[in-house]
């Protein structure tokens, strides 16, 4: 039996996991900005289910989650770095502030979330850290560079992290969701630009209208999200890249090429720049 470690557990993919570890028969401490709400989404604490407040931008309140959930269970063998929002909108549209916004809860709260558990499983020997990056975390898109910035940048240090922390014995996996049926393109979630610049009125008018359309009609099943989870906590072999929908598949699949089509394209310029060999 697994123990996972979950935040954003309120809603959404965080929720969908959490309720598929539970089928599934593990032991779950899911977190959430607002307990009240973690315990509506998935029912009284019991044996198997412990909630708790937990803010990633508040290092009090991860600090205080995690003791309880090692005084409680012992242990947390998956960690599934989940909270985030998009801030989406034209680089320029969007002020410094909200820039940091978004890096403080979608980079800075993976980075401390996963800081205060890492020690835990350097003493177990084990564990594996799963974060929810994106297909932006891989592929740029119009009108979502702050966005795809904190995905990027979560992908990168995820990827690293596989080789710092392999020979503990733990795992880590950046996963890569394409569209999925959440909150995440409602106001209740996303954010738009806060500065408004004439130049982008019709390029932010086009996206709102495509968000809108794609708004709950998305390809991407959270239950069978959650249940994909579930397989790559309990395959041996984890990937450090997994990615899930297959608009994902197709849309980092194409970046791939296009980018492996460069790289061959400008090789000449590209060697041109080391000493000349043997130097
Ligand atoms: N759905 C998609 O299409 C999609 C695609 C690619 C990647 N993703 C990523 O998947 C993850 C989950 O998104 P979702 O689609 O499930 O969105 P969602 O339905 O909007 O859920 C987001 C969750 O993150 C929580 N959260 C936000 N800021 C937080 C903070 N500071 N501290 C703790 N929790 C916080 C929310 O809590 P509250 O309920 O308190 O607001 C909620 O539980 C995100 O990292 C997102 O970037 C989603």
């Amino acid at each position: 039996m697994k123990t996972w470690f979950i935040t954003g557990a309120t809603r959404g993919l965080g929720q969908a996991t959490a309720l598929a570890a539970l089928e599934a028969g593990d032991r779950v401490i899911a977190t959430g900005r607002d307990r009240a709400v973690v315990s509506e989404a998935l029912g009284p604490d019991g044996d198997r289910l412990l909630s708790a407040r937990l803010d990633v931008t508040d290092q009090s309140s991860i600090d205080a989650a995690v003791r309880d959930s090692v005084e409680r269970f012992g242990r947390i063998d998956v960690l599934v770095n989940n909270a985030g929002y998009g801030q989406l909108g034209a680089f320029e549209e969007i002020s410094p502030e909200a820039v940091e916004r978004q890096f403080a809860t979608n980079v800075f709260g993976v980075f401390a979330v996963t800081r205060a558990i890492l020690p835990l499983m350097r003493a177990q020997r084990a564990g594996h850290v799963i974060t929810i990056s994106s297909m932006v975390g891989a592929v740029g898109v119009d009108g979502g560079s702050i966005y795809a910035a904190t995905k990027f940048a979560v992908s990168g240090w995820s990827e690293s992290l596989s080789h710092e922390l392999a020979r503990f014995g733990i795992k880590v996996t950046a996963v890569y969701p394409g569209y999925f049926r959440t909150d995440f393109l409602d106001r209740s979630s996303m954010r738009l630009a806060d500065l408004s610049l004439e130049d982008y009125a019709r390029t932010t008018a086009t996206a709102t209208e495509r968000r809108s359309s794609r708004n709950h009609r998305q390809a991407g099943d959270p239950a069978a999200f959650g249940r994909a989870m579930v397989e790559l906590a309990r395959s041996p072999e984890s990937p450090v890249w997994l990615v899930a929908g297959r608009d994902a598949l197709r849309t980092i699949g194409e970046r791939n090429a296009a980018q492996t089509s460069a790289m061959d394209a400008w090789h000449t310029l590209s060697a041109s720049t080391d000493f000349p060999e043997g130097a």
